[in-house]
């Protein structure tokens, strides 16, 4: 593909005034930001933890799992509920297993997903993470205690992640936890660079196009695996908050939503994979689900070749008798109906040799 913004899962350094607006503050009114969605969970669960006499915490059985790890060595207290993360008609009751001394976390999966959040006094924190669904009507409108979001996997900002109360009672003020470790602020910068590094490789056809990019991979993977040992909540230096608050007020679901419609009218039939899509949201990205991961990796090896560069959401997670394995094709403000058209001829192509 033309297109080289899709090698390494993040984005490359974009101008705010590109992206067109949206009044997402009209919606997400007092909100805390922080680094990463997994610190805006911690903050979130700490806060709870140390006001009221949590018991138990539930994620959903299939979550991303570098989350679900890095959750369960900072609690003991960690359980799981099964749902269907491909059926958005699901009926959850969290009454069926949590009780008021528990916190469940609920996943807004691909943007399609709402809760039906108990108003009965016996009812556990319920925490939405609309990581994959961001200002989908599920993240807009919810009803939840409290909500998250990685904001990282939708702004093209080094770091961020939020926290917010829908209900918009209290405040929430984003304090940091003990002493911060100055090697996380370099993270911060770390990412910059790698951001401007895909910038230049992406827009700059300099010889060294290899070497660039070696470069900024190498960049995110050192960030990626220090933000998996890091456990501390740090709070948002005021330079990097006025950053993030720039591509807060933008509407990423409009790029989404052209790129996604052109692609489901010209991808062919094929009973290989199954296409998640709703008639009221646009999902996160072009997702394609399998029954069996050989099947996946077929598909995701002949995208690869074509230089599509898709992601699994999430591996490690188990077979099941029905759909089970999630292909995360980019579509979003990155792409343009040009790369669609090619993204749909490479897919339409696959398996007809
Ligand atoms: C659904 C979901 N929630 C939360 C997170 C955590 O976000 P972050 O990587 O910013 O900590 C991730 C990503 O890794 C995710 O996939």
């Amino acid at each position: 593909m033309e297109n080289k913004a899709g090698i390494g899962s993040f984005f490359h350094s974009t101008d705010a005034d590109a992206i067109t607006n949206f009044n997402t503050q009209d919606y997400i009114t007092n909100y805390s930001l922080f680094y990463t969605g997994r610190h805006a969970i911690k903050y979130i669960f700490d806060k709870l933890i140390a006001e009221e006499n949590i018991a138990k915490i539930w994620l959903p059985k299939y979550y991303c799992q570098h989350v679900t790890s890095w959750l369960q060595k900072c609690y003991s207290t960690i359980h799981f509920y099964t749902l269907d993360p491909f059926n958005p008609e699901h009926q959850l009751n969290v009454l069926d297993f949590a009780t008021d001394k528990d916190i469940v976390l609920l996943n807004n999966f691909w943007g399609l997903f709402h809760y039906n959040i108990p108003t009965t006094a016996n009812k556990p924190f319920c925490i939405e993470d609309h990581s994959h669904g961001w200002l989908s009507s599920g993240c807009l409108t919810s009803k939840a205690d409290y909500c998250v979001a990685s904001l990282r996997k939708t702004l093209p900002i080094p770091l961020g992640g939020i926290l917010w109360q829908p209900n918009g009672k209290t405040q929430n003020n984003n304090t940091s936890i003990g002493n911060v470790d100055p090697v996380f602020y370099d993270n911060w910068d770390l990412v910059n660079k790698a951001m401007q590094l895909k910038q230049n490789y992406i827009y700059n056809n300099s010889v060294n196009d290899d070497t660039l990019k070696q470069k900024y991979l190498n960049l995110i993977s050192d960030s990626e695996n220090y933000l998996q040992h890091q456990y501390q909540v740090i709070s948002v230096k005021e330079e990097h908050r006025k950053l993030i608050g720039l591509y807060l007020n933008k509407n990423y679901t409009y790029y989404k939503k052209h790129n996604l419609e052109y692609l489901i009218q010209n991808l062919n039939k094929n009973d290989n994979y199954l296409i998640l899509k709703n008639n009221k949201n646009t999902t996160f990205g072009l997702h394609l689900v399998f029954k069996d991961l050989d099947t996946l990796q077929s598909v995701k090896k002949h995208l690869i070749q074509k230089g599509i560069y898709p992601s699994e959401l999430w591996p490690g997670n188990e077979q099941t008798n029905s759909w089970s394995f999630l292909l995360n094709i980019h579509i979003d403000f990155r792409y343009t109906i040009k790369d669609m058209a090619y993204i749909a001829a490479s897919l339409n192509q696959w398996g007809n040799y």
